[in-house]
């Protein structure tokens, strides 16, 4: 089935799509050392939550990215809603074709998708030539609390294998020149929250949409996510929003 239908209903819950609360969240955007009239980049904003809530409260204005039509629908209703149509655009493209000119973004951030450049340092390279100088970077990216099992490397290959820690996510982009300014780490209860809303919405799609073809195949995806989930990511896995300024 198309992936993006998939993300779609197991997130139709979520505002934010990733294991932050809604209470760090806003902590992060009180946060930001931001001027009015600041410009900020999202690429993969999904619903734009964030990039909705920074451009309300410090005055600013943006583009969100994101390559499903799904929810850049989506986040430009949410756009509409409050009121910030004049200064926030969304564009449906694949992150890495946005065509941001070197230095523009006062905030250039990519929240849970750091595979539109290949992973973690090809995100960290791609935002600093993004941001101004001196500029903010922020990152959504997992990080592993101990040493995955060997079944939990065999039930995702492709995450566990890039998998560092808390502290090595931070080394790496200081040894690219960034300056960490914070870090959210998200809990496990946001963790459960973000996993369990998915589990909800694919059984109600699944009650109000006994016909779609797409049915059988999207609750064996679910399921099987939940297993891996409840067996292994769940001890082994956590997330974090990293906060960083750009170099001088
Ligand atoms: C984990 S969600 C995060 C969404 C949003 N940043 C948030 O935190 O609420 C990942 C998002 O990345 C988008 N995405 C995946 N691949 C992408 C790509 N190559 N370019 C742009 N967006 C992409 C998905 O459509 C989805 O909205």
């Amino acid at each position: 089935m198309d992936i993006w239908k998939y993300y779609a209903v197991t997130h139709a819950d979520h505002l934010v799509c990733n294991p932050t609360s809604e209470a760090k969240l806003e902590e992060l955007v009180n946060l930001l050392p931001l001027q009015s009239g600041a410009r900020v980049l999202d690429i993969a904003c999904g619903k734009a939550e964030l990039l909705i809530r920074i451009a309300d409260h410090h005055d600013a204005s943006g583009v969100g990215v994101d390559i499903s039509s799904y929810e850049t629908e989506v986040a430009r209703q949410r756009v509409a809603e409050r009121r910030l149509d004049d200064r926030v655009e969304i564009v449906l493209m694949g992150g890495a074709d946005y065509d941001a000119a070197p230095g523009s973004f006062d905030l250039a951030m990519c929240i849970g998708a750091t595979w539109v450049w290949d992973g973690y340092v090809g995100t960290i390279e791609a935002l600093k030539k993004i941001a101004k100088p001196g500029g903010l970077i922020a990152i959504g990216e997992p990080f592993k609390m101990h040493e995955p099992s060997a079944e939990y490397e065999n039930a995702e290959p492709g995450l566990v294998a890039n998998l560092v820690t808390h502290a090595e996510n931070v080394a790496i982009a200081v040894n690219a020149g960034l300056t960490p300014l914070y870090a959210i780490v998200s809990s496990q209860d946001d963790w459960d929250r973000y996993e369990g809303l998915q589990w909800r919405a694919a059984e109600a799609f699944a009650v109000e949409n006994p016909d779609d073809p797409d049915l059988p195949e999207l609750l064996a995806r679910m399921r099987e996510n939940r297993t891996v989930y409840l067996r292994h990511a769940r001890d082994t896995l956590n997330w974090a929003i990293y906060l960083f300024r750009a170099p001088g």
